[in-house]
């Protein structure tokens, strides 16, 4: 950039001082607007943008110290330069620690002046870079409401991004609170059936009775209580996606069904005497091993290819530990501004913590407790004190001793527990289940309430 692409402004009410140095300015070759008037300067710098703005200190109207104030609002803020008379040395003082650039004494030569312009530029567009760089990581660790800078999550975001234009089914696997719904909300809205509806069936969450005629519909009468024709989910989401939570919960005789239905590409609704066709891409989900499950017979093996034409594999939080700040700055700006209270970041002592914690209920878990930290805390950074106990002392020797003393109730026992059993199970929730006597279900329900 040549010196002409520069725009400097020049405040003095001292017209004969304006023309001084404008002419000067000029013949460097720099843009220079001037200005005797204080008021009309801040007016003009809230509409205009300028590289470098000079100032007298006393002047008429608005002082040179109210005018730096006004500056220190546009973002990013452009360097002023104070020029300042031999008495009022301590207000340039001053206007240094509002961030003034730097100050010169009257009487001054000309080229001192050119020498400040010209190093406050090359400060201005250092710093312009560093925003523009930062924006750029920013942006390279933000996939639309995914944060990771991890290779594994980068892996994520550009196997999405390459697979766009694709209409493939996507099997998503991981534990739970990894980001499979989020990963799986972020393949549709970045794929070519962004425009279609994303129609979500959690196959857990619906007795196995009634799944079926939730995702293929039924026509009235088909069964006492079908009042009327109901439309099935796999045709809610025509020409969109549908996602299907925890596949692995789904019954055999519709996992059959389903296997049927989309190797054919139609559909018979229950009680109806015609298939028609659909046009769904479906993404489905599972925290389970289910390759284990396959190999036990509990799901179809046909079926598992229909589905993991793409498989993305979201590995847990534990193994990608250098998302974790990036992660805890994100859920501190987000349900800080909720809460309204002033919490900036985590103090040194608690990102150790939070960093050396196995977390079993990951992105979850992580995000629960950023909103305790932010409800309890009442300082500006999160300390160790507004940590869950239980998670400082994760690794510390008797349980038992240390629930006595710490007065645990039975449930905070048990979470202690079955998180220290997760971990000794490598994170396998069916071993984790089997070792705790509990069926898997059950486990799930009381992970969730981690
Ligand atoms: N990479 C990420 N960046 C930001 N937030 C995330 C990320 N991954 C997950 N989250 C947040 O963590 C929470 C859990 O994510 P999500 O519901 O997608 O997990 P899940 O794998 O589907 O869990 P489950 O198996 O229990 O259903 C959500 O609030 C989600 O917004
Ligand atoms: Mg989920």
């Amino acid at each position: 950039m040549g010196n002409q692409d520069y725009k400097i402004l020049v405040v003095d009410d001292d017209p004969g001082m304006c023309q001084t140095i404008s002419d000067v300015l000029c013949e460097e070759g720099f843009s220079v607007d001037t200005l005797n008037e204080s008021v009309e300067a801040s007016r003009v710098l809230t509409r205009e943008e300028f590289d470098v703005i000079v100032t007298d200190l006393r002047m008429k109207g608005l002082k040179g110290l109210d005018l730096l104030g006004v500056t220190r609002k546009i973002h990013p803020p452009p360097p002023v330069i104070i020029i300042t008379a031999f008495g009022t040395i301590e207000s340039a003082i001053q206007a240094m620690k509002m961030g003034a650039y730097d100050y010169i004494t009257k009487p001054f030569k000309m080229e001192e002046l050119v020498l400040t312009i010209q190093k406050a530029l090359e400060h201005r567009l250092l710093k312009k870079e560093i925003i523009r760089l930062k924006k750029e990581v920013e942006a390279r660790y933000h996939f639309h409401h995914l944060i990771g800078k991890s290779p594994s999550m980068q892996n994520i975001f550009s196997l999405i991004e390459r697979i766009s234009e694709s209409s493939s089914n996507v099997l998503i696997t991981g534990e739970s609170g990894t980001g499979k719904e989020l990963v799986a909300r972020a393949t549709h809205y970045n794929g070519n059936r962004k425009e279609g509806p994303f129609i979500a069936l959690n196959c857990a969450a619906i007795p196995e009775t009634l799944l079926e005629s939730e995702l293929f519909g039924y026509k009235k009468g088909a069964f006492t209580d079908a009042k009327s024709d109901k439309k099935g989910l796999i045709f809610e989401a025509k020409e969109g996606t549908l996602f299907m939570d925890e596949i692995t919960e789904m019954p055999p005789t519709l996992q059959a069904k389903l296997l049927r239905v989309i190797e054919e590409r139609e559909v018979r609704p229950l009680g109806d005497t015609v298939s028609y066709p659909f046009d769904v891409r479906i993404i489905s989900t599972t925290n389970q091993d289910i390759q284990a499950l396959i190999r036990e017979g509990r799901f179809r093996e046909d079926l598992y290819y229909r589905l993991k034409v793409i498989d993305i594999e979201i590995p847990p939080l534990r193994e990608r530990r250098e998302d974790i700040p990036l992660l805890i700055q994100h859920f501190i700006a987000k349900l800080g501004k909720d809460s309204k209270k002033k919490v900036s970041g985590v103090s040194e002592d608690a990102l150790r913590i939070l960093l050396n914690y196995s977390w079993p209920g990951n992105i979850r878990e992580l995000e629960n407790v950023i909103q305790r930290a932010i409800t309890l805390g009442q300082h500006e950074m999160v300390l160790p004190e507004d940590l869950p106990p239980l998670m400082t002392r994760e690794t510390e020797g008797d349980a038992l001793e240390k629930a006595l003393k710490m007065r645990y109730t039975v449930d905070q026992l048990e979470k202690e527990y079955i998180k220290r059993v997760l971990i000794e199970a490598g994170g396998n929730k069916s071993k984790a289940a089997e070792f705790l006597g509990l069926d898997r279900k059950t486990l799930y329900r009381k992970l969730r309430e981690i």
